[in-house]
């Protein structure tokens, strides 16, 4: 007979978080720091080169203590362990869960269905790497002969979303000489402008997805199809020399017309936002060249080493989850802001609004009962300082608690005159302002008439965590996704919800397919749809035919 599950209210360190958040809400970070004045150096943490700052939090040892019993009664070391070891954690797909194989060593073991996996992940990495190879000198030329200057990425979701940010986040260690598009959008605008102003002769399109069936990327691909043959005499044959495709689906892939011999594949174990660093990542290999994807690759499996082995009262991402429980859930937060303080990484928050809302924006739990509590957060974000100058005002001043996670580097990568001292003294203002604000007699003492001073208090006790690195390296790129991916685990196992599939996305799509016809027809169809949805397809096909 199986155990009778508790409920994640009903347990004994929910409940005591409960009440204790009754006293919790009443302190102010003011006097958290006044009465210990080593907060600041003690409420720290560090792995594999990530250093953790988490002191500026509404958070007491205590807090701590009970957030660190709830992951253990909620069983996260057995689920840690379940999914390093490739049991079938993603339970409404039946399909083991192991992003963290593609960053395993070639002498580890991990077994899904009798077979050690290891070794494929490391043929499939070769193969990447001969082929990147390949492209990068020159060796491999497009069908005129010419070599290969432009790779354009079509794919959507994880197929696209992890490598941008790879390589807007990697820029600096790109090949120059070539030039990087990504298509996503079935806006047919997103293609024309990614291609006006490429050669077909010499550009490579790699079809990333993992199904090879989803519509954005079929139908992008189709039209690349179209605007190689156009661009190259119309030779079918073209095609092998300037597509490849990355998916779990050879069938598909081939009846695309791309040989099989140019399909980089992975497994139905890789979730698709947990795919950056698979043969997804094959753009960004072919950016920054194979012994830097291998880099990052280590850095991910730092990060893993850390997740698996080390205490949850020293684990950066299990700190850093439960955290984000104890706003989410008992303060009520909505949102994390994410905001690196490196221009480099403009589209980590894109990507990791994905990966986290995609993941645990779930309602009910593995049992399939409803929640009685909040799921994911909403998260998002943009570079500083940029948004200083925008958004946050609110986060400053506004009516919502918004905890923050600030990313910055000691050392930019390309260091120009004054600047980097100036973002690093503006990341530690902003973290500064939030916790501890201005109060009135402080505003007051700098001589603001009365009548102003209330718009001038800042309350301040907004929480952030602030992560600091040496500098924005492949390896320290993949430390920090593998952070955010364990965070996002280790919530998913206190809420109890199934992180990995993704359900919610499919309504829409099935949808849209039935609009499809509605839309293409030559003659009038009858619209079935509620009154609304109707009357916005009849005002479209009127400007459509008119
Ligand atoms: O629609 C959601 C989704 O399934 C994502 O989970 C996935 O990353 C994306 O679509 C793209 O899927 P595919 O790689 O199969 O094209």
């Amino acid at each position: 007979m199986s155990e009778p599950i508790t409920l994640l209210t009903q347990r004994k360190a929910w409940k005591a978080l409960a009440a204790h958040y009754q006293t919790a809400r009443t302190w102010h970070l003011r006097e958290l720091f006044g009465t210990d004045p080593k907060r600041g150096e003690r409420l720290t943490a560090e792995a594999a080169g990530l250093f953790l700052d988490y002191s500026k939090n509404r958070v007491t040892d205590e807090t701590l203590k009970l957030l660190v019993e709830l992951a253990a009664e909620c069983g996260l070391r057995e689920r840690i362990d379940a999914m390093f070891r490739g049991d079938k954690i993603n339970i409404t797909e039946n399909r083991a869960v192991l992003h963290v194989a593609l960053r395993a060593p070639k002498d580890a073991s991990i077994v899904v269905d009798g077979k050690n996996v290891v070794p494929e992940v490391h043929a499939v990495l070769n193969k990447m790497a001969d082929f990147c190879n390949r492209v990068r000198s020159g060796g491999w030329k497009g069908y005129t002969g010419k070599r290969i200057r432009n790779v354009v990425n079509i794919g959507i979701g994880g197929s696209d979303l992890g490598p941008v940010m790879a390589y807007e986040a990697l820029k600096h260690y790109s090949e120059r000489a070539m030039t990087f598009r990504f298509v996503s959008n079935v806006d047919g605008i997103d293609f024309v402008e990614a291609t006006r102003d490429l050669s077909p002769a010499e550009t490579l399109f790699i079809v990333s997805s993992k199904t090879f069936t989803t519509l954005e990327t079929m139908t992008n691909a189709q039209s690349a199809r179209n605007w190689l043959l156009r661009g190259l005499g119309g030779d079918k044959s073209t095609v092998a020399k300037h597509f490849v495709a990355v998916s779990t689906n050879a069938q598909k892939v081939s009846e695309f017309g791309i040989d099989p011999a140019n399909m980089f594949g992975f497994w139905d174990w890789v979730g698709g936002r947990y795919s950056m660093d698979s043969a997804i990542g094959l753009s960004t290999m072919l950016a920054i060249g194979p012994d830097n994807f291998r880099a990052m690759l280590d850095g991910f499996r730092q990060m893993d080493e850390h997740f698996r082995s080390t205490p949850f009262e020293r684990n950066l991402p299990v700190l850093m989850a439960l955290l984000g429980i104890w706003y989410n859930d008992f303060f009520g937060a909505q949102t994390v802001a994410v905001l690196p303080y490196e221009q480099y990484l403009k589209r980590f928050p894109a990507y990791l609004q994905q990966l986290t809302m995609e993941s645990n924006g779930k309602h009910v739990t593995l049992e399939g009962t409803p929640v009685d509590y909040d799921t994911s957060a909403v998260y998002w974000g943009e570079p500083g300082t940029n948004g200083q100058h925008s958004f946050y005002q609110l986060i400053h001043q506004g009516t919502r608690l918004i905890p923050c996670d600030f990313i910055a580097f000691d050392q930019a990568l390309t260091p120009l005159g004054r600047h980097h001292d100036l973002l690093l003294a503006n990341v530690f203002a902003q973290s500064e302002a939030l916790a501890f604000g201005m109060t009135a007699e402080q505003v007051k003492a700098e001589g603001v008439p009365d009548w102003l001073v209330p718009h001038r208090v800042f309350e301040g006790n907004r929480p952030s965590n602030t992560i600091l690195a040496e500098r924005l390296t492949p390896d320290v790129l993949g430390k920090l996704v593998a952070l955010y991916e364990h965070i996002i685990f280790t919530q998913g196992a206190i809420w109890n919800i199934d992180s990995f599939d993704q359900w919610g996305v499919q309504l829409g799509k099935v949808l849209a397919q039935r609009i499809v016809p509605e839309l293409e027809s030559k003659t009038a169809v009858e619209l079935k749809h509620d009154s609304s949805t109707n009357n916005l397809i009849r005002r479209y096909l009127k400007m459509k035919r008119a």
